[in-house]
C-alpha cells in the first residue's frame, strides 16, 4: 500500500505552501472573542488593527500560540460585508491563510486554473518591510489568502501594531494547525475535490464513504486533500443519507451554507493540554462508553499513555501502519452548532482517526439530540 508520503509526493508544485499563515474569524465582538481564546485556549495577544491604527471600518485582534495565529475581526458598522457575514453565518472562519513564497504567482497559477478571485495581488509595507498578498474563494464564502512575508520583520503585517497586554494567561501547549476541515453541501464533494486538485494542485490522500462513516442514525463522506509537502491538509465532508439528520446537515443548516467545520491543533502532550483546557472552561464532547477503553489495547496495541488517564479525560486513540494518534473534540465554540476544535497528538500516525469516527459521531449525536436537531 502507498504511504501518505508517497501519495503526497504526487501533488503538483505550482503552488508551494509553507504552512498555515493565520486563520481569521469574522465575529460579532472581536474584543470579547479574543479574550475567550486567550483565557480558554491560552493564546497571547500579538497585534491589533482598528481605528487607533488608522483602520476605520473594523477591529482585528491577532493572537498567537506556538505557530498558530488567529485573527478575530468585527466590523464597526452594520452596513459592511463583515457584518453581513456574521449575520448570515454567526461567528465563524472567513479566511484560511496559506503562507507562500510568492503571493503573485500563487494568484496567477490558481486563477488561471479556474479559481474565483477574492483579492487581486497587492503589496503593503511599513517600516518593517513588505507583505505581499492575494486571495481566492474556496467552499461557501470561505477564502484562502496567500501571504508572502519573506521581506517582513514586523510583529504581524502592515496595518497592524504590536499589542502588548497586561493579561497574559499561560499557554496550553498548542503548537501548530494540523488540518482544517470544511463541510460542503449535498453532491458537492466531487466539485470541491476537483477544485483542490486542479486549481491548487492538491492530492486526495484518504477517502471515507458513507459505509465506513456511519452510526445507527446518520452518515457522511470525507476526503482528505493535501498539498505537495503535507503542510496544508484540508479534509472535506459531505452529508450522506441516513435514518436521521447528520451532523453535517445540522452544520449546513445553522451556518447557512458551506464553511469550516473544525480546526485541528497539535500538541506534544495531549494529557497536559486537555487537563489545562478543561480547567479553563473548554467543553469537550462526552467520553465514549467504557467498552471503548476496554477494547483499546486490542485495537491499537501498546501505547505510552496510561489508558485509565485517557479514559478519565475522554481522549480517543487510533492507529495506522505508521503509528498511533491521540485526539479529542470540543463542543461547538459558537452558539450555533457550527465550528469546533480538535486537539491532536501524533505519535507516528499520519491518518485522521477513522477508527474513532463511530465513537465520535455517537457522541455528536447525543449533543444533536439535546438541541432537538437529530
Ligand atoms: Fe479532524
Amino acid at each position: 500500500m502507498e504511504t501518505f508520503a508517497e501519495k503526497i509526493a504526487k501533488a503538483k508544485d505550482f503552488l508551494p505552501i509553507n504552512g498555515t499563515d493565520y486563520i481569521e474569524f469574522y465575529v460579532g465582538n472581536a474584543k470579547q472573542a479574543a479574550h475567550y481564546y486567550k483565557t480558554a485556549f491560552g493564546f497571547q495577544s500579538l497585534a491589533y488593527a482598528g481605528p487607533e491604527t488608522g483602520v476605520r471600518d473594523r477591529s482585528s485582534y491577532v493572537l498567537q500560540q506556538g505557530k498558530i495565529r488567529l485573527i478575530l475581526t468585527t466590523a464597526l458598522q452594520s452596513a459592511h460585508p463583515i457584518s453581513e457575514h456574521v449575520k448570515n453565518h454567526g461567528d465563524g472562519v472567513k479566511v484560511l491563510a496559506l503562507w507562500v513564497d510568492d503571493a503573485y504567482s500563487a494568484y496567477a497559477e490558481t486563477t488561471k486554473r479556474g479559481a474565483k478571485s477574492y483579492m487581486e495581488p497587492k503589496t503593503i509595507s511599513d517600516e518593517f518591510g513588505e507583505v505581499r498578498m492575494s486571495g481566492i474563494y474556496t467552499y461557501g464564502e470561505t477564502v484562502h489568502m496567500f501571504i508572502e512575508r519573506k521581506n517582513y520583520t514586523g510583529p504581524f503585517m502592515p496595518g497592524f501594531r504590536k499589542l502588548t497586554s497586561d493579561y497574559n494567561p499561560v499557554d496550553a501547549g498548542l503548537l501548530y494547525i494540523d488540518h482544517c476541515v470544511g463541510n460542503v453541501g449535498w453532491n458537492r464533494m466531487n466539485d470541491a475535490v476537483k477544485y483542490y486538485e486542479e486549481v491548487m494542485g492538491f492530492v486526495n490522500i484518504l477517502s471515507f464513504d458513507d459505509k465506513q462513516i456511519n452510526t445507527e442514525y446518520s452518515a457522511l463522506m470525507s476526503k482528505v486533500m493535501s498539498n505537495g509537502n503535507g503542510f496544508s491538509k484540508l479534509p472535506i465532508n459531505e452529508p450522506a443519507e441516513g435514518k436521521k439528520r447528520s451532523q453535517i446537515e445540522e452544520y449546513l443548516e445553522y451556518y447557512e451554507g458551506e464553511g469550516v467545520q473544525h480546526i485541528a491543533v497539535a500538541t506534544k502532550d495531549i494529557v497536559k493540554t486537555v487537563k489545562e483546557l478543561k480547567a479553563r472552561g473548554v467543553e469537550f464532547l462526552s467520553a465514549p462508553p467504557e467498552a471503548y477503553y476496554d477494547m483499546m489495547l486490542q485495537r491499537v496495541g501498546k501505547i505510552d499513555e496510561e489508558i485509565s488517564l485517557l479514559e478519565s479525560l475522554g481522549i480517543l486513540v487510533d492507529c495506522d501502519e505508521e503509528g498511533y494518534l491521540l485526539q479529542i473534540f470540543t463542543k461547538p465554540v459558537e452558539d450555533r452548532p457550527t465550528l469546533f476544535f480538535e486537539i491532536i497528538q501524533r505519535k507516528g500516525a499520519q491518518s485522521f482517526g477513522a477508527g474513532n469516527f463511530k465513537a465520535l459521531f455517537e457522541s455528536l449525536e447525543r449533543e444533536q439530540e439535546l438541541r432537538g436537531n437529530l
